[in-house]
């Protein structure tokens, strides 16, 4: 692949897209952005317009293109089998951003496992991340961290969360070097911490003492309903959450396998990430 053929990357302007652009860019690959309102790259990057569930909207971003990153941000896989129709025209390798079989809102039990299903049968070379939860989840709570107290379910729950950035290199590699077809990786953070460590974490990054206060499971599934508008997916998050109290989420050393730098610990995630919850 020449360093000029553009990579597509959808989801380009969200928390892992935006690293995978930005990575690709430094090193010099041709970098095609996708998203409804892509906006906010370096003068390099080729901003594309499109919308993943109107195939015939995201069919110009694909000419030309041999590599997708892909990113499926929706709650169903309505939609993949057109456009992985369309891609298949020009490209020859799609990198999924999956979800970790431990995640019950997002894991392969769920839609991902469809979108993977259906990339397996179009033919294409192909590697799955299967991240586990996000560090940059804990974002929620930015407005109860400037009040200084967080009220939140299962603060004893213990979680592996993974820096996006960390996410992004496997990707980036996935798409331009060679070894990672037909890859299943799950991708977490290095350790595990429980949600009232990752509160002091944050606090202690932003210069504040922040306080943990437990949210009775009642209360939090009304919260999150409305947040989520998917009620379906709150009962398997908090039933999770449960469980991490009881056993830590599964570490993997998948990052430091893949990339040779371990992953990026919670409190460096909060240590980049200080300033959004000032
Ligand atoms: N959060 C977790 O713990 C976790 C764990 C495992 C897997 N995942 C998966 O990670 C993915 C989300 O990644 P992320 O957090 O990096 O994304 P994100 O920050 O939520 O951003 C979503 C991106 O998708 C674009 N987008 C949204 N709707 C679109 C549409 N209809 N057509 C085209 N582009 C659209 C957005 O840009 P525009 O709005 O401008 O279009 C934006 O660039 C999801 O598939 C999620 O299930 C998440």
């Amino acid at each position: 692949m020449s360093a000029n053929t553009p990579i597509l990357v959808t989801g380009a302007t969200g928390k892992v897209g935006r690293q995978v652009v930005s990575r690709l860019t430094r090193a010099g690959t041709s970098v095609r952005a996708l998203a409804r309102n892509p906006t906010g790259f370096e003068k390099d990057v080729e901003p594309a317009v499109g919308d993943l569930t109107d195939v015939d909207s995201v069919r110009a971003a694909l000419d030309g293109v041999e590599s997708v990153f892909l990113v499926w941000p929706f709650f169903g896989a309505d939609a993949v089998e057109a456009f992985l129709d369309a891609a298949g025209k020009h490209v020859r390798r799609i990198v999924f951003l999956s979800a970790f079989a431990h995640d019950p809102v997002a894991g392969p039990a769920t839609f991902h496992g469809d979108v993977e299903r259906l990339i397996e049968k179009s033919g294409l070379d192909w590697t799955f991340l299967r991240a586990g939860g996000f560090a940059s989840n804990t974002l929620m709570w930015a407005d109860q961290i400037r009040g200084g107290v967080v009220r939140w379910p299962y603060g004893n729950a213990a979680r592996s969360l993974i820096h996006e950035a960390d996410i992004a290199e496997v990707g980036v590699l996935a798409l331009t070097r060679d070894g990672h077809i037909g890859a299943k990786y799950n991708l977490t953070g290095p350790d595990t911490m429980t949600q009232i460590e990752q509160v002091a974490a944050i606090g202690n990054a932003v210069g504040r003492e922040v306080r943990w206060e437990e949210l009775a499971r009642t209360e939090a599934r009304a919260q999150l309903a409305e947040a989520w508008g998917e009620s379906s997916f709150v009962d398997g998050a908090l039933d999770h959450w449960a469980s991490l109290e009881r056993e830590p989420e599964e570490v993997t050393r998948t990052v430091q396998a893949v990339t040779g730098t371990p992953a990026r610990t919670f409190r460096q995630w909060a240590a980049d990430h200080a300033d959004e919850f000032r």
